[in-house]
């Protein structure tokens, strides 16, 4: 079989640095998938990610069968099977929000139509650079002959967060808990919600039973670790958000387990009251290379706020994109 093309952006960043052993490793397609990696970067970052490439083939990486870089997206993603967008502008000092999804929009657009231009055509997107829901939204404008259903954004980072915390506050381990779900933008509004989780399969807000503690403490925990890991190491989550990544392609392409869904950002259908259209974290399952939105589940008033919240954020962020003429 052909390897599998494999294009990441930002590759000499450090979710970078985190992520590209392991995909050459068969953490992102399994154990069987030999991989043809493409390494994006800008003119001067070239000569990082030249070095980065050296170590991988210093790994003789049984699973890897070629490493191309480039600061060329047209190169990058022609024939394109899965393209992990990285790379971002980061807010700096100064800057306004208009001017942060402006830069984003000059990376972005670009990238957009360059796997518009060439992709194969079973391409599947995940934008994990910040504001990933937007920027994964000015992409796909860019690209109308790619499925819109391709291009997706990281928020299991999240759901691993959310995961982690709740193990922790009813002390049982992570494969007790299920159906957890991470609504929204990865952003300091999205909404993790226990109403629907379960833990040994009892509702995970029974088992808490504490709705100040939820209100108060889990949600903003799991909502502003981002921040608090940027606090205490100085550098945004890297190995954690690597991991994130592949969990997210591997469950798209391998299929979620029986019984259980997990999180990501997809372009909304209008489920759950989503504006058509907007990229949104929705709990869903994958089956045969596909995903689908969990329906059905009961959203009560403490829920149906957050969730408001979050896509009013998501309302305003494409609001700014569209009239700044990105999408
Ligand atoms: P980093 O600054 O270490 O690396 C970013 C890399 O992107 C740099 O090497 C830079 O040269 C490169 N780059 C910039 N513009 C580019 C372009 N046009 N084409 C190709 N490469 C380009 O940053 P990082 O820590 O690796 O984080 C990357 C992004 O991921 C940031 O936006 C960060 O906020 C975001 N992030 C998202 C999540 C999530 O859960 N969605 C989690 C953590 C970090
Ligand atoms: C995270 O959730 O760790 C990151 O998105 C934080 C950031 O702003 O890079």
């Amino acid at each position: 079989m052909a390897p599998v093309n494999v294009t990441v952006t930002g590759a000499a960043g450090q979710i970078g640095y985190a992520l590209l052993f392991r995909i050459a490793s068969g953490h992102l397609l399994g154990p069987d998938t030999q991989v043809s990696l493409r390494l994006l970067e800008i003119p001067q970052a070239v000569k990082a990610a030249e070095g980065t490439a050296m170590e991988l083939d210093d790994c003789a990486f049984p699973l890897l069968s070629g490493i191309e870089i480039t600061d060329d997206p047209k190169k990058a993603f022609d024939g394109v099977n899965v393209a992990l967008l990285v790379g971002a502008r980061p807010r700096t000092k100064g800057m306004e929000r208009g001017d942060l999804l402006e830069a984003n929009g000059g990376i972005f657009k670009p990238q957009g139509e360059a796997i518009n231009a060439g992709a194969a055509s079973d391409v599947r997107v995940l934008v994990v650079g910040n504001p990933a829901n937007t920027n994964a939204l000015i992409a796909a404008a860019h690209a109308p002959d790619v499925p819109r259903e391709r291009f997706t954004a990281m928020t299991r980072l999240d759901h691993n967060r959310a995961l982690s915390q709740l193990a922790s506050k009813v002390g049982c381990s992570i494969t007790d808990i299920k159906k957890m779900t991470i609504w929204g933008n990865h952003s300091a509004t999205q909404y993790p919600d226990l109403f629907n989780a379960e833990v040994n399969g009892q509702s995970a807000a029974a088992v808490v039973n504490d709705e100040a503690w939820l209100a108060d403490t889990y949600i903003p925990t799991v909502a502003k670790r981002g921040a608090a890991i940027i606090e205490a190491r100085g550098a945004s989550s890297a190995a954690s958000a690597a991991n994130a990544a592949l969990n997210h392609i591997h469950d798209w392409v391998n299929g979620t387990a029986e019984g259980d869904w997990t999180s990501m950002a997809i372009p909304s259908d209008g489920s759950y009251g989503v504006p058509e259209g907007l990229i949104s974290s929705f709990p869903v399952t994958c089956s045969g290379g596909e995903y689908s939105i969990v329906q059905g589940l009961e959203i009560n008033e403490f829920s149906r706020a957050r969730i408001d919240a979050s896509v009013a954020e998501l309302v305003e962020e494409r609001d700014a994109v569209q009239a700044l003429g990105l999408i």
